[in-house]
């Protein structure tokens, strides 16, 4: 069952068309990532979503609810985080999450006091003395209290240390196992693949690519580091490899994920004594899907 349907979205701030005919899906019980550089139009989607924002042309839909037209009945079943949490500088933390609670209309006591324990948050400072991370702490822990359906997380994680950053990953997690559904926006693939069931790319106000991460893995590189006790040959000459240099180290160079196979083969027979790599990133998920069109060179 589709929770959320964007259908054409168009979104003009005056003559600058943010968002050009964006299609969104997500389904009950699954985790969207919403992945794009910055500027691409991810916040400006969400806030459509929310009814913050009236969009200029198309149809989306929450709950099978207009976003602008049943926002008041939307919100009720939707938590949301933005990305740079702004509090009521005289409130503690918790009078925040309080209100975040109530205004949700769902409260759960023990759930607040495990998550403020699991995020390490100290729910008695004036929130005007918070760090970001703090700040984002407070909004985290009051929509993972809630009992939304929904969660709306608007790159949340940024100014999360990695150990908090893991806390999240596991809130996301149990959602999930609760069949409620997430979508979850970065402008880094790598923070949300573990979570996510399909992504959607966005650039530029469009939707370039939508599907599970093993449909796009096809457009994804990954950077290797090799080091033989025989020199390699023959590596230039096989398909997918790209941007070859050579190292004190070994041989760096990036190859097409569906060739890692082929290559890995192929470089064995060198006797391989250092193998490093690195997984695909945003970034060159682009370079990929735009090489056709201009070549970008060594980006990285
Ligand atoms: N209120 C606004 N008025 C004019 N332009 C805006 C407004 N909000 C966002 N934009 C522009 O729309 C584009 C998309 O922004 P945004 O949705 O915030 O991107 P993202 O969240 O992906 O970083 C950017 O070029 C941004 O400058
Ligand atoms: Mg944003």
């Amino acid at each position: 069952m589709s929770l959320l349907k964007v259908t054409n979205l168009t979104k003009k701030f005056g003559k600058f068309t943010a968002l050009n005919g964006v299609n969104l899906e997500l389904n009950a019980g699954e985790v969207l990532g919403f992945i794009g550089p910055n500027g691409a139009g991810k916040s400006t989607t969400i806030r459509v979503l929310l009814g913050i924002l009236k969009a200029t042309g198309g149809e989306v839909k929450l709950f099978n609810k207009d976003a602008w037209q049943d926002a008041v009945d939307i919100h009720k079943r939707v938590a949301y985080v933005p990305g740079d949490v702004n509090l009521w500088p005289n409130l503690t933390g918790g009078e925040v999450i309080d209100l975040f609670i109530k205004l949700n209309g769902t409260a759960n006591k023990a759930k607040r006091e495990e998550l403020i324990e699991k995020f390490d948050l100290d729910p008695s400072k004036k929130c005007r003395t918070y760090s970001k991370g703090n700040r984002q702490k407070v909004a985290l822990v009051a929509a993972f209290s809630s009992d939304a359906d929904l969660f709306i997380l608007d790159e949340p994680t940024s100014g999360l240390d990695p150990l908090m950053e893991k806390v999240f990953q596991e809130c996301v997690m149990e959602v999930k196992r609760q069949g409620k559904s997430v979508l979850l926006s970065s402008h880094i693939l790598s923070e949300v693949e573990k979570l996510c069931d399909r992504v959607s790319i966005i650039r530029q106000g469009k939707i370039i690519e939508s599907g599970t991460l093993n449909e796009l893995r096809h457009l994804t590189r990954t950077q290797m580091l090799v080091g033989t006790s025989m020199p390699i040959t023959g590596l230039l000459d096989m398909q997918g490899i790209h941007e070859v240099q050579e190292s004190e180290h070994g041989m760096s160079f990036q190859v097409d994920t569906m060739q890692i196979d082929a290559v890995i083969r192929h470089i064995s027979q060198f006797g391989i004594i250092r193998l490093e790599s690195a997984p695909p990133t945003l970034e060159d998920l682009f370079m990929r899907h735009y090489e056709g069109a201009k070549d970008t060179g060594g980006v990285r």
